[in-house]
């Protein structure tokens, strides 16, 4: 199969988040499986040229009011993938992938999507399906939709488009769409306000819809997940074209007993790699080295939706209620978000440290050697942190949504458990499942068969198996398509001919 995947990140060229994560590892997968798997991402400023040394592949333009613009394609091959990177007068050169303000990214993600198609066209290169993820990528869903219905180019193209993240829709983008030719959409089950919306251009137009866990797909169905689109999702869901896909995690990348940046490596068997990994961390971080001190760990982007004003308060009565409990944070983000864990930093200069920098070296000491392992999402699609956790033999502390509740089971769970997980959105409920954690703690036989559980259900969360899924919706994208196509081709034969 011919695969198109659009994505704004791609690791390791260009990633912010789980979404760069996600679209450096699922097209490798699925080339893994045999599959022409080709991804475009805009060409931004940071990606490292003399590394990944991009070599000219075609130029193209991109029609727009103002006069047509060029677009220049760069290709990239890096572990068996092409990936094409997208330069053009929209795309700033700054060194950063995500911008301040719709009045840069909305030219510049309609750009990339619409020259990324005209790509395919300027190769010859035909997908059988475009896989476009999040909002960014929202205009190629819908190009494809109308304009390219038209053109016997795209007209077969099957189209999925994924959510990784409803919040970041992209509204009012119309006077860009309009600059590139595009009006708004007028899908009968969009919302007015979403007519626009470069999310609700890929939900509405998309051949199928699918989102990184079943339980965040369930939760877009509400009001309070859906987000304004629960209507639209709901009305997709019963017409069997939206559902979860559970995303994968990257077991050769995340792997305790190859990872370089541990002091110690094991693996289930061997569990007293740990004891010494906790020892450096303890000392790295300037923490007492007491090797029974239960040590809390947090790595998060600092936002609203990771739930540090849960976590904070619940960490700051936990090391008040136990002295020899130990709590490090690390990540960046929210500048109150940083004054609340340098406070809570200060006030417990014993226990606790805040590590407000990105560091991707001290994240993996933090897996392999603290104890538990913090995830307490407002949401959360789908979620990485907690499957590294389980992958690590940290035992992770969840709240049960999205993707955390599918995949972390709790500790009361006789012979399944593998963490803990609290449901109310609020700092005494994620107290007590710690509480309840630190007491399960003290039975030491039983901790490690926790540990062990997590470290030896970990390879279940293999990409392959995701892979496999997202072709099954791709067959039924094609299908879905071709039935759409043929519907058409009836239409235009029942016509009377000339004469
Ligand atoms: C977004 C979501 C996160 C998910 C990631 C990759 O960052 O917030 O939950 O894991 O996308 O799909």
């Amino acid at each position: 199969m011919r695969i198109l995947f659009l994505a704004a990140e791609a690791a390791p060229l260009a990633k912010v988040g789980g979404l760069g994560d996600v679209a450096g590892a699922l097209p490798a997968a699925l080339a893994a499986l045999g599959h022409d798997v080709r991804v475009a991402l805009p060409f931004y400023g940071l990606i490292d040229r003399a590394r990944f040394k991009p070599q000219p592949a075609a130029r193209l333009t991109v029609p727009h009011v103002g006069g047509d613009q060029t677009a220049r394609v760069s290709v990239v091959r890096h572990g068996g993938i092409l990936f094409y990177l997208i330069a053009g007068p929209p795309i700033p050169r700054a060194r950063r992938v995500y911008g301040v303000s719709l009045a840069e990214d909305g030219p510049k993600f309609i750009f990339y999507a619409l020259a990324a198609l005209g790509l395919c066209r300027a190769l010859g290169w035909a997908p059988d399906v475009l896989h476009a993820n999040d909002a960014h990528t929202g205009p190629a869903v819908y190009w494809l939709a109308t304009d390219g219905a038209r053109d016997p180019f795209f007209r077969a193209i099957a189209s999925v488009f994924t959510i990784h993240n409803l919040l970041y829709m992209s509204p009012g983008a119309g006077p860009y769409l309009r600059a590139y030719g595009l009006a708004p959409s007028d899908a009968p089950l969009l919302p007015d306000w979403a007519r626009d919306s470069l999310m609700g251009l890929g939900l509405a137009h998309a051949d199928v819809v699918n989102t990184v866990s079943p339980t965040y797909a369930r939760e877009t169905l509400t009001p309070e997940g859906g987000l304004g689109f629960e209507g639209l999702l709901w009305a997709r869901q019963a017409a069997g074209e939206y559902s979860g896909i559970l995303n994968g995690l990257d077991l050769a990348a995340w792997d305790p007993a190859r990872d370089r940046a541990l002091k110690a490596r094991y693996d289930a068997a061997r569990l007293e790699g740990r004891v010494i990994n906790k020892r450096a961390l303890q000392r790295a971080l300037g923490l007492p080295a007491a090797p029974r001190a239960p040590l809390v760990g947090m790595v998060a982007r600092l936002d609203g939706q990771k739930g540090l004003d849960i976590a904070v308060p619940a960490v700051r009565a936990l090391l008040a209620a136990r002295p020899e409990a130990q709590a490090v944070f690390l990540g960046t983000g929210a500048a109150a978000l940083e004054a609340q864990l340098r406070e809570l930093a200060r006030d417990f200069p014993r226990q606790a440290r805040a590590a407000l920098r990105f560091d991707a070296e001290l994240a993996r000491q933090i897996y392999g050697g603290a104890e538990l392992v913090l995830v307490p999402s407002r949401f959360e699609p789908c979620g990485l942190s907690q499957m590294i956790a389980l992958r690590y033999g940290a035992v992770p502390v969840v709240r049960r949504t999205g993707g955390l509740a599918d995949t972390v089971i709790d500790a009361s769970q006789p012979r399944q458990g593998n963490g803990f997980v609290f449901a109310d959105y609020n700092s005494s409920a994620l107290l007590r499942a710690l509480q309840r954690a630190l007491a399960l703690y003290q039975a030491p036989s039983r901790w490690q068969a926790l540990q062990r559980r997590g470290l030896r259900q970990a390879p279940r969360f293999g990409w392959e198996h995701s892979a496999r899924a997202y072709l099954a919706l791709y067959q039924q994208a094609i299908t879905q398509r071709k039935e759409a196509v043929d519907r058409l081709a009836g239409t235009i034969t029942d016509l009377p001919g000339p004469g």
